[in-house]
């Protein structure tokens, strides 16, 4: 009874392997299952299919102690499981709702295979009714009788490029089940957590699925707020990170979360509102709030591209532009949704050459634009260009040395969209430049 169950993660994305590989460092004995076999056999390699803080050395220290195992054969992973994570994608239909044929390929796998008591469990986000349908399927569909499986929905809040930290350290779990024996066996996976004292919100499936969309749907809100007033700021005066450092001194509101910025991208975002949206809808209910969120973020995603034009007296045409930043934000290699996507389809219009580096997200940029010019530095990049702007928020864009950048940019033009660079500074070495939300437009007209 003491010996830990055994649990299949299925899928190795960035919530399937962060999970994973977490779940065995708990103590637990993880099988990671994923119908992609060059991916699988590069894990059994020790080559990591993402770029993870921390993931490499998690992963390797857990298969070497032999408590994580990666392979490609489902059927017999599902039957020996006794808890099955599932965490493959549930990426965004064309009409907004979120796309779960991998989760019911996953159902259906498990409906043919299962042969004893297992537990159940949506770590990927799902609608809400999306439990309710999976326990349709295996009792309609497979016949398998309601005592041979339980259903949890244990939502993972992990982000890029901090999942591992995020995955050992959560802020909370969220345990949403009906039954008593699938909750204590997610006692046991988490009971390192619990010991440690992680806050866990013990509740039902369906309310657990809606913690998920609602959290990411109340951040995204949180975003778009701060870079509208951002906007204000630049059009008024007045210093939006002084704004918002006081807004979060009042514990109701908090400060994190409210950096301005060039719009928010990555996979669970973008989906995750719209798929709320679709749900709402379904049910006639309005998402005013979350709509809103959306278009300020349609709307922000355009204003690196105003501020340049401004700066530039919208002389971009044949220019050379240096874009510094492709992730979607500082730490991840994903470019999904970025910022930086816009900037150069929307730069495209102008015939501009574009030089971009992205300590990380080049390879995966290139598949998308390849006729842009990717550099091996920030330096080369700016060499020659006549206007640079920083997208994403990497720590080595905070120590560029300003006076070399002022020495190869053939004109001193910066966009700077994560306020990682000192204004004053920059226009003392004779830079026209601009910032998010510092009042900037009002001293950077020619
Ligand atoms: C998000 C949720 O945070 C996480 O809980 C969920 O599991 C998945 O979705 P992630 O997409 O990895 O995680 O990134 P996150 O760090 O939340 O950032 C999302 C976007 O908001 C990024 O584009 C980021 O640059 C932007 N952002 C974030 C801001 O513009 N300002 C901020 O203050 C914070």
């Amino acid at each position: 009874m003491n010996t830990p169950p055994l649990i299949a993660v299925i899928g190795t994305g960035y919530v399937g392997l962060a999970a994973g590989a977490g779940l065995a460092e708990f103590g637990n004995t993880v099988v990671c299952v994923d119908i992609d076999s060059k991916k699988i056999e590069s894990l059994q390699n020790g080559i990591m299919p993402i770029f993870e803080p921390g993931l490499k050395e998690l992963v390797e220290r857990n298969v070497e102690q032999e408590r994580l195992l990666f392979t490609t054969d489902i059927v017999d992973t599902l039957q020996d499981a006794d808890a099955i994570f599932i965490a493959v994608g549930t990426p965004m239909n064309d009409d907004g709702s979120a796309d779960l044929s991998a989760l019911y390929d996953v159902i259906h796998s498990i409906g043919k295979v299962i042969n004893k008591y297992t537990v159940i469990v949506t770590k990927s986000t799902v609608p809400v009714g999306t439990g309710a349908c999976i326990r349709h399927i295996l009792e309609d569909i497979y016949a398998i009788d309601s005592c041979m499986f339980d259903i949890v929905s244990n939502p993972e809040f992990l982000r890029e490029g901090s999942a591992i930290k995020d995955f050992l350290k959560p802020d909370r779990l969220v345990i949403g089940t009906e039954s008593v024996d699938a909750c204590t066996t997610l006692c046991r996976i988490y009971d390192s957590l619990l010991k440690e004292g992680t806050p866990c919100v013990f509740t039902d499936v369906a309310t657990a699925e809606i913690i998920k969309y609602a959290s990411n749907a109340f951040l995204a809100t949180k975003v778009s707020f701060i870079n509208e007033i951002a906007n204000l700021c630049d059009a008024t005066g007045g210093n939006a990170q002084t704004v918002a450092y006081a807004m979060g001194l009042d514990h109701r509101i908090s400060p994190y979360f409210l950096k301005p910025g060039p719009g928010y991208g990555g996979y669970c975002f973008p989906k995750d509102t719209q798929a709320l949206i679709h749900i709402a809808t379904t049910y006639n209910v309005p998402m005013n709030t979350v709509q809103g969120a959306i278009a300020a973020n349609v709307y922000q995603q355009q204003v690196s591209l105003k501020k340049l034009l401004h700066l530039t007296n919208n002389l971009l045409q044949g220019k050379t532009v240096a874009i510094l930043g492709l992730a979607f934000k500082a730490n991840t290699d994903d470019v999904r949704q970025s910022p930086s996507i816009t900037l150069i389809q929307e730069l495209k219009k102008y015939d501009v050459t574009i030089n971009a580096y992205d300590p990380e997200a080049m390879r995966s940029m290139a598949q998308m634009f390849p006729d842009v010019h990717y550099c091996q530095s920030a330096y080369e990049a700016l060499t020659g260009a006549d206007a640079a702007l920083i997208m994403t928020n990497w720590d080595e864009f905070k120590h560029l040395n300003t006076k070399r950048v002022a020495s190869l940019m053939a004109e001193k033009i910066i966009v700077d969209m994560h306020n990682i660079l000192d204004l004053t500074q920059l226009r003392a070495l004779g830079f026209l430049c601009d910032g998010i939300g510092q009042g900037s437009l009002l001293h950077s007209t020619r």
